[in-house]
Formats: C-alpha cells, sequence, structure tokens
C-alpha cells in the first residue's frame, strides 16, 4: 500500500486514498489505545480480528437495509470502502448503564435501558469530544432536524440487529459507538464496528469481552476478542 497517499491516521485506522476517487483503503492496524490515546500497545492480529468483524457486521447490516460505506476485503486486514464525507459525530447507544455514563449519572453498572439510550458526542479532541444535544448539533450545523431523526432511528435499527445476533452467542450488547458519513444527499454508516468501539458481557458470567479488558487490564484482550470471533465463526 506504500503507493497509495496517506489521508488520515486514526489511533488504530489508517485512510488511504485508490485510484478511484469515490473509495477509499482502510488498513486495520495492530494498534490498540485507551484514555484519549494515554495508554497504547501493539498487539499482533488485532488489526485483522478488527477488519473481520467489521466487515461482517457491515455486510448483515446491508443485507437487513442499513446503507453502509463497504465495498469488500481486500487483505485480511485491508477494507475498500465508498469515500463519505464524515460527521463529526460519535452516536452511542446503550442497552445497559456502564461507563461514562455511570461515572455522570447515578445510574448502576448494567442496570437495563429499556428504551435504550442514544447520547451524541461532538468529535473533537481539542474540546474532549463533549455531548451535544439536538439543539447543539443543529446549532453547529452538523445534521438537520430530519437528519437527526434519521440518524437516530437507523442506530437504533443497527442496535435492535446487533443486540439479537449478539443474544443468540450468549453476549449481553452492553453498548457501541458508530459513525456516519454523507454521500451525496444519503447518510450512510462509516467507521468500524467492532470490539474496539463497543461493549460485550459473557451472559453468564458478566466477564467483558471488549476493550475494557485493555483499558481496565481485566486479563489478555486479544483472549477476549479472540473468544468473540470463534463464537462468531462457529454461528455463520
Ligand atoms: O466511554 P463510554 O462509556 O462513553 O463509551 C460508550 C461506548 O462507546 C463504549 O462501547 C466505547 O468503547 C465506545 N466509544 C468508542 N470511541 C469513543 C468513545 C466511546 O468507541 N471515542
Amino acid at each position: 500500500m506504500s503507493q497509495l497517499e496517506l489521508l488520515y491516521k486514526g489511533k488504530a485506522k489508517s485512510v488511504y486514498l485508490s485510484e478511484n476517487p469515490d473509495e477509499l483503503v482502510v488498513i486495520f492496524r495492530d494498534d490498540i489505545t485507551a484514555f484519549d490515546g494515554g495508554k497504547k500497545d501493539v498487539l499482533s492480529g488485532k488489526g485483522s480480528y478488527n477488519a473481520a468483524v467489521s466487515s461482517f457486521f457491515f455486510s448483515y447490516l446491508e443485507k437487513n437495509g442499513i446503507k453502509t460505506h463497504f465495498i469488500k476485503m481486500i487483505d485480511e486486514n485491508i477494507m475498500l470502502v465508498r469515500r463519505l464525507e464524515m460527521i463529526p459525530l460519535e452516536v452511542i447507544a446503550r442497552n445497559r448503564a456502564a461507563g461514562s455514563i455511570v461515572k455522570k449519572f447515578p445510574f448502576e453498572e448494567g442496570q437495563i435501558l429499556d428504551p435504550p439510550v442514544i447520547v451524541t458526542d461532538y468529535k473533537d479532541d481539542e474540546h474532549h469530544d463533549p455531548s451535544l444535544n439536538d439543539d447543539i448539533i443543529l446549532a453547529l450545523g452538523l445534521l438537520t432536524q430530519e437528519e437527526i431523526t434519521y440518524v437516530k432511528e437507523t442506530t437504533l435499527k443497527i442496535n435492535r440487529l446487533l443486540y439479537d445476533y449478539f443474544d443468540e452467542l450468549g453476549l449481553v450488547f452492553v453498548d457501541f459507538k458508530i459513525e456516519f458519513g454523507r454521500l451525496g444527499d444519503e447518510i450512510l454508516l462509516g467507521d468500524e464496528i467492532s470490539m474496539d468501539s463497543m461493549r460485550l458481557w459473557d451472559k453468564e458470567t458478566g466477564e467483558s469481552l471488549d476493550k475494557d479488558v485493555y483499558r481496565f487490564e481485566k486479563g489478555d484482550v486479544m483472549s477476549a476478542y479472540a473468544r468473540v470471533v470463534e463464537k462468531m465463526m462457529f454461528k455463520k
């Protein structure tokens, strides 16, 4: 990929221009970070796990009527995607209270949130990703009112599909973060869907099988990711 021009290097993915101006090449690297990059490591094979899980879910969602940027895998950690104009929002859906919502509000860890809670954070390192309400999203010109409704409804649909999928694997789909982008007049799901950007708990034992294993040193994060991938392969 060295001949391709690097467009953007994130904490765990690098995005390159491709020969086609409408398409980008995303490389899922083996880097893992937490706490705004305050903790970081390189774990061999982690990029491939996240790419495999993301590509599976993008295809799964497409089959279920959700438009995504996914085109195809080029290699085990390299994905070809449609070029979107990304919207700087982190859309988080929560089925159980965990992480920052427990720190900010009087929820019990693990408390069921029904209906699921959707939170939108502004993707802006300088301001430490503050939470936005609809009025601020409108005032910043990030989305129209119609688009806010579309993004929330689409997030709830994705949440339902993934919740049911993981439920069958014996996993609780606690929460997840997704990002959207524009392609012409349409809004598509972009970025990734992987264990880096979700919380998953074993239904029986309550063990974390996601990036919290790395964040809070709960064990070997690669073994946790491998367990999720194995369960998914066994189901397919
Ligand atoms: O930290 P918090 O509890 O707000 O995270 C909610 C969910 O969103 C978690 O699954 C977390 O991994 C994910 N997230 C993310 N990227 C961020 C912030 C949160 O993937 N920048």
